[in-house]
């Protein structure tokens, strides 16, 4: 983030970065711009935010001096470890030029060897901070220049040679009362307060003191001075800018008495999926929020591809059988990493479902652009209004689960899961492979899905916190799941392994006998997710045989099932029931006692549940 204004710029900046530290805490530093200064002071640590915070406590500005202009930045490594050395802001030799970055400036090997060549010694092994040493260099080229532009044409120069993707923010010493930030496919966002201005990467950082921003476009510079933002693109020119209103506010990104952020977040399931619903049943039809397609369009699908990363590709996994029941459409689940990269078959009549919680997961947006170069078409479901990905497609649905700053994904899944339900019901009605009353009927089964989440949270979690506690020191956990029970069972093995660093993996029930029961010994927790002995009366008998297979050999069951469900009883070393709920359902209220096992495993472990190690929420680099 960066600011230019009246309050001081240590405060505003560590205050930011603790509401930016989700995106990563390898390690964390600033930089302040003071008039007169011949440089631009800049702290820095290795490791959590709180490293940084005991450095600036220990070089107290000197009396009568408080900066007002600065940037911080809380790293993610790509290129060298995460030590002070390699930690943001780096300078350049003079210290006058000071940058910060997110994403990766791929041609920075020759840009460093040019570097060298001039004679320029580099000081840490980041791709970074050849973006330093070039601005400073191209100021020296433009020549003493009072005229403030001098800066911002220097930048132009260099962002115009950078490969890659990147958000790069500069200050300088002679220039105190201005920052100039520049993007190319990661996020930047400016805050316009009164006196004052932001940028960051997320609004989360300055929303303590504003609410009014403007999105910065693909290719966008922005130099920032007290009064305001100027937006130009990489040739100079102005640039149309949007601005918007932050719709929610800073109680929403605390942890309102919450031990952690990801317990809230499992909280606020039920008005996460009530408010991702809301409105979108008119009239008997479902709307998206965003429609650049046709009507007809969308009816000359012949086949979907659902790409995401993470917890949101388990999300898509879930798509398709929806989408296939409702719509008798193909539809193939993909992550996005891998999606472009294999030639995928697209045309014209291809829709691509693009999930993403961020919107801004670099894996996820080339796979949108890939696909948009190829003539598909693209919908994006998002949970962040306006991100890249949505702008970049053809309809966007968005999930409005609010701020999740727990690095795991909770709120924002089940959110997810919704939204692709609605997309399923939006082609179902578009093809009429479903009438408008089943249409309805299915919009408010979803509707009360939020119910059902309730009632899980309010009989599921004490016991499974209780358990999760009697297994914390476990070495392994397996999963299995069937039908939808499937991808429940794969989110449920993630959240173990993000969280509490445990082996876990999930298996298809059925894939069991083919390998992974040779993993099965003496005391061994096997998580089981159950279908319904009413909804899939078929699949719950396997299943029955399946635990009876693998409590024969030693295994401990744990089994998430339906209340009522006695059958099960007898093979079940631990209980735990969720309500009775349509298949599709199901993954809702099955997946909320797993969020909170591996919670309480971490917490059990002493691990930062928020916070797990080596991961970042939002990814904006490939
Ligand atoms: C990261 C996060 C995951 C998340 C994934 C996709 O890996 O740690 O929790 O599921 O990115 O994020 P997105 O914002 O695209 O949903």
């Amino acid at each position: 983030m960066g600011y230019v204004g009246w309050r001081p710029a240590r405060d505003v900046l560590l205050g930011g970065l603790r509401r930016l530290e989700y995106r990563g805490y390898d390690s964390a530093g600033i930089a302040t711009v003071t008039p007169g200064s011949d440089v631009v002071d800049v702290h820095r640590a290795a490791g959590p935010l709180d490293n940084l915070v005991r450095v600036t406590d220990a070089e107290p500005e000197p009396e009568g001096v408080t900066a007002r202009t600065g940037m911080g930045h809380t790293r993610w490594a790509t290129h060298g470890p995460p030590t002070d050395r390699n930690a943001h802001p780096h300078r350049d030799a003079s210290g006058r030029v000071a940058v910060i970055h997110n994403g990766i400036i791929e041609n920075f090997a020759a840009l460093r060897a040019e570097l060298e060549a001039d004679g320029v010694e580099l000081e840490s092994d980041t791709d970074t901070e050849v973006a330093a040493h070039l601005v400073a260099r191209a100021l020296d080229e433009l020549g003493p220049d009072d005229d403030s532009a001098g800066f911002t044409t220097a930048v132009r120069h260099v962002v115009n040679r950078l490969e890659g993707a990147f958000t790069l923010v500069f200050t300088h010493a002679d220039r105190p009362d201005e920052i100039v930030a520049a993007r190319r496919s990661s996020p930047l966002v400016v805050g316009i307060g009164d006196g004052e201005t932001f940028v960051a990467s997320d609004v989360a950082a300055f929303i303590d003191h504003t609410r009014d921003a403007v999105e910065l476009g693909q290719d966008q510079i922005v130099t920032l001075t007290r009064e305001g933002a100027v937006v130009t693109d990489f040739h100079g020119d102005l640039a149309p800018t949007r601005p918007f209103h932050v719709d929610w506010d800073i109680a929403a990104a605390e942890k309102g008495g919450h031990d952690f952020f990801m317990q809230k977040e499992i909280e606020e399931q039920p008005a996460a999926l009530a408010d991702t619903l809301r409105g979108h049943l008119v009239d008997g039809r479902i709307v998206l929020d965003e429609q650049r397609l046709s009507d007809q369009e969308l009816r000359d699908i012949d086949k979907v591809f659902v790409v995401a990363c993470g917890t949101a590709y388990h999300a898509g996994l879930l798509a398709k059988y929806a989408i296939e029941h409702w719509c008798r459409i193909p539809v193939e689940v993909e992550v996005a990493s891998e999606f472009r990269y294999r030639d995928p078959v697209l045309d014209r009549s291809t829709l691509v479902v693009a999930i993403s919680q961020s919107g801004e997961t670099a894996d996820t947006l080339e796979a949108v652009r890939h696909a948009r170069e190829q003539r598909a078409r693209v919908l994006a479901i998002c949970n962040t209004n306006g991100a890249q990905i949505p702008r970049e497609s053809d309809a966007v649905l968005y999930t409005h689960a609010g701020p999740e700053v727990g690095v795991a994904a909770t709120k924002t899944f089940t959110s997810q899961v919704v939204a692709c339900y609605l997309v399923g019901l939006a082609l179902a009605q578009n093809r009429g492979t479903k009438y408008a009353d089943e249409v309805e009927r299915e919009y408010h089964q979803l509707v009360a899905s939020a119910d059902a989440v309730k009632e899980v949270l309010a009989t599921a979690v004490e016991p499974t916190r209780e358990l999760a506690r009697e297994l914390a020191e476990s070495k392994a956990v397996l999963f299995l799941g069937r039908h939808v029970g499937y991808p429940v069972a794969l989110e449920g093995a993630l959240k173990l392994k993000e969280l509490a660093y445990m082996h876990a993996e999930g298996f298809a029930a059925g894939e069991l006998k083919h390998g992974p029961i040779a993993l099965i010994e003496q005391d061994l927790p096997v998580v089981v997710v159950m279908p319904s002995p009413r909804g899939r009366a078929t699949l719950h008998a396997k299943l029955l045989s399946n635990i009876r297979e693998i409590q024969a050999r030693g295994a401990r069951t744990i089994v998430i099932a339906e209340a009522g469900d006695e059958t099960v009883r007898p093979f079940a070393s631990v209980l735990i029931e969720m309500p009775a709920v349509p298949t599709l359902i199901q993954p809702l209220v099955a997946s909320v006692p797993l969020q909170v096992f591996s919670a309480e495993v971490a917490r059990a472990r002493g691990y930062d549940v928020d916070k797990p190690r080596n991961l970042a929420k939002s990814v904006t680099v490939e």
